[in-house]
């Protein structure tokens, strides 16, 4: 068993002139929360249509956990929750996870099984008898969950779970993308909502006009760490020696120093070695990356380019 749930390489999709999807090469670990972000019109749905089989790239290969793109084992392993779902909404919950356990050909007995399990896991126990009509947004959203989650999938593809949904719709559905990461179930999240991705997954692919701009994981220790630092007497010397602790050192006009530590750890040291030396240290204030910061920074690089 290979330790991918998705490897893509060099996926292309060309519509008549339009390039939808360029050159999608990523891969996403068994059990991973991963996140697809980019503007509207980026690729993201064109990308997960090529992932699922559901429409044949123009170029490219890839391997859905160990079997080729199409391959009908995988599929059965895989769920999706599309993003305009068409609702059954004369349905009740509970049929309409029935009619979808039918399509999936799960036995009556794994449906009985599997179907308050899934509204439990939602929230929507008490909602079984309810019409989808009667639904609002946030629980149709809940109810396309339960349904790609139907056939107990290894790899689900979720495209903009949370659009159009208010702050508590998008928690719960941020809460079962948290219950999926506990049950080891890998999650490929488009989205163009930064702060949603930001919130839930482990790592981001960033991707726009068709090109993946770069990959970020969020869990690794802060990388660098951009620091503020004022002192009683900024000399030349004491500029000159605070490049042994990091890159970048610059005095702004208003006196402060700026410069950047290669991580956290390096933020104690420089203090202890600034009193150590006799310097009055007013201000050493570490500023962090947030995923806009870095966002920008990938997406401005390449707007200037
Ligand atoms: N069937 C299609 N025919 C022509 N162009 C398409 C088709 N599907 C998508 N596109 C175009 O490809 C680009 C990417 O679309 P899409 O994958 O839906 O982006 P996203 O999901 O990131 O918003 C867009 O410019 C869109 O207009
Ligand atoms: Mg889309």
């Amino acid at each position: 068993m290979t330790d991918f749930a998705l490897e893509a390489v060099g996926l292309r999709k060309q519509f008549g002139p339009k390039t939808a999807v360029s050159n999608l090469t990523l891969q996403v670990k068994r059990g991973e929360i991963f996140g697809f972000l980019g503007p509207n019109g980026a690729g993201k749905t064109t990308s997960i249509k090529m992932l699922l089989g559901l429409t044949s790239p123009t170029a490219g290969h890839a391997t859905l956990l160990g079997r080729p793109l199409g391959d009908r084992h995988a599929r059965a392993k895989m769920g999706f929750l599309p993003e305009h779902f068409r609702f059954h909404e004369w349905l009740t919950a509970a049929e309409f996870l029935d009619l979808h356990g039918r399509l999936y050909r799960m036995a009556p007995e794994a449906r009985r099984k599997a179907i308050p399990e899934l509204l439990a896991l939602v929230g929507l126990q008490e909602r079984a008898d309810t019409p989808l009509r009667a639904f609002s947004k946030g629980m149709l959203q809940r109810i396309g969950l339960a349904q790609a989650l139907l056939n107990d999938p290894e790899l689900i593809f979720l495209d903009e779970p949370t659009s159009g949904l208010d702050p508590l719709g998008r928690r719960l559905v941020r809460d079962v993308i948290n219950q999926l990461r506990q049950r080891g179930t890998a999650v490929f999240l488009n989205s163009h909502l930064l702060s949603e991705v930001e919130q839930t997954c482990d790592r981001v692919t960033f991707i726009r006009q068709g090109e993946v701009l770069e990959t970020v994981s969020l869990h690794e220790p802060v990388t660098a760490v951009p620091v503020i630092l004022r002192v009683g007497q900024p000399t030349p010397p004491l500029l000159a020696e605070l490049g042994a602790f990091g890159d970048g050192v610059v005095q702004a006009a208003d006196g402060r120093i700026h410069l950047t530590l290669p991580n956290e750890a390096a933020l104690p040291q420089l203090a202890t070695w600034l009193v150590s030396q006799g310097h009055t240290l007013y201000e050493l204030t570490p500023k962090a990356m947030t995923l806009e910061d870095r966002f920008l920074q990938i997406v401005g690089d390449q707007s200037e380019g």
